[in-house]
This record gives structure tokens, C-alpha cells and sequence, in this order.
């Protein structure tokens, strides 16, 4: 269960469950059990219609589009959006707490630093305009000050 505006941390040690959890949730991975969300029960939809629901995953090892510019990857981000205002302004929403990746725009995801790829990973998540956005192992890879950063970002 989780509210509105709500930040919930997963704890557990290697191998307790976390990356499984989220993955039974988006549907990434067919499980047992029920989940529900906003008031729809998600358990047998496929993974496109969960995020269609407002739920997006950025999962641990990133899986960018190695061969696609940083900025592709990003706005693949926001294919599902019906509603395609405000794609360019989300854009240089995530550009503000992540300023290199409009300097990495135009550079293939693959060649990224793992810390760069991260916040395309991150920025991807955003630009689908989650209601519950899950990131897994969300600072790995990052200086501190950016992890501080992406612990900002929820606000
Ligand atoms: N509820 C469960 N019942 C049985 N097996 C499970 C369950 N949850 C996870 N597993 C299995 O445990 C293994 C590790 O799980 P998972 O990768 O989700 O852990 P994790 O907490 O994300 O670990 P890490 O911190 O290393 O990322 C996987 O092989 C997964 O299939
Ligand atoms: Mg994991």
C-alpha cells in the first residue's frame, strides 16, 4: 500500500526478493498472487498496460537501447502518452537535476558512463509520467551528490 506524494524504500539483503517484488508488479515477470493499483487489479494485463496504468520501472541494469542517442532512449520513455504536450518540456525537466545528460543528448546510451546511463535509465521512467514510479538500485553507479539528487527528485 503507498499514498500520494509517498517515497517507500525496499529493504533486503542479495537475493531476498526486492528486484522479483517489482518485476511481479510491472509485470515483467508472471507470478502468483494479486496486485492492485488505483483501484484495477493488474495481475494478468501485460507489461505495456501497467505502464499505461501510470506505473513505470526503472530496473536494476538499467536496459537502455544501447545503440540509440541518449536523448531516443528518453523519449521512448513517453511513447505510451496520449497526450503528446508537454513531452518537450518534460524533457528539459529531466535535463535540470541531470544538466549532462543534455550535454550526452546526441551520444549512442551504450557509450555512456554507467552513471550517466543511469540517469538516462531514471529520466526514461519520468518521461512516461508515472503515478508510481520504482526504481531498482537506483543510486548504483552514481557520485553521492547525485544520488542525493535523485532522492530530491520525487518532491
Ligand atoms: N518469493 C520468492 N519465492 C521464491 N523465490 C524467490 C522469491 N523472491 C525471489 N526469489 C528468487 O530469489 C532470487 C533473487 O531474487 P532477487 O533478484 O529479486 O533479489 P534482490 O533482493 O533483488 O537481490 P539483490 O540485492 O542482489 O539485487 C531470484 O532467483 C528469484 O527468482
Ligand atoms: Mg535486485
Amino acid at each position: 500500500m503507498y499514498s500520494s506524494h509517498e517515497l517507500v524504500g525496499v529493504l533486503g539483503s542479495n537475493g531476498a526478493g526486492k528486484t522479483t517484488l517489482l518485476r511481479a508488479i510491472s509485470r515483467m515477470l508472471v507470478s502468483t498472487g494479486m496486485v492492485r493499483f488505483d483501484g484495477k487489479t493488474l495481475t494478468r494485463m501485460p507489461a505495456y498496460k501497467v505502464v499505461a496504468e501510470g506505473i513505470c520501472h526503472c530496473p536494476e541494469g538499467r536496459h537502455l537501447f544501447r545503440e540509440l542517442t541518449a536523448e531516443k532512449n528518453l523519449r521512448l520513455g513517453a511513447y505510451l502518452r496520449t497526450n503528446r504536450d508537454g513531452i518537450e518540456s518534460d524533457l528539459e525537466r529531466i535535463f535540470s537535476p541531470f544538466p549532462m545528460l543534455r550535454v550526452r543528448r546526441s551520444q549512442q546510451a551504450g557509450m555512456l558512463s554507467g552513471g550517466e546511463q543511469q540517469m538516462v535509465a531514471i529520466g526514461r521512467a519520468l518521461m512516461g509520467k508515472p503515478k508510481l514510479l520504482m526504481l531498482d538500485e537506483p543510486s548504483v553507479g552514481l557520485a553521492i551528490r547525485l544520488k542525493a539528487t535523485i532522492f530530491r527528485c520525487h518532491r
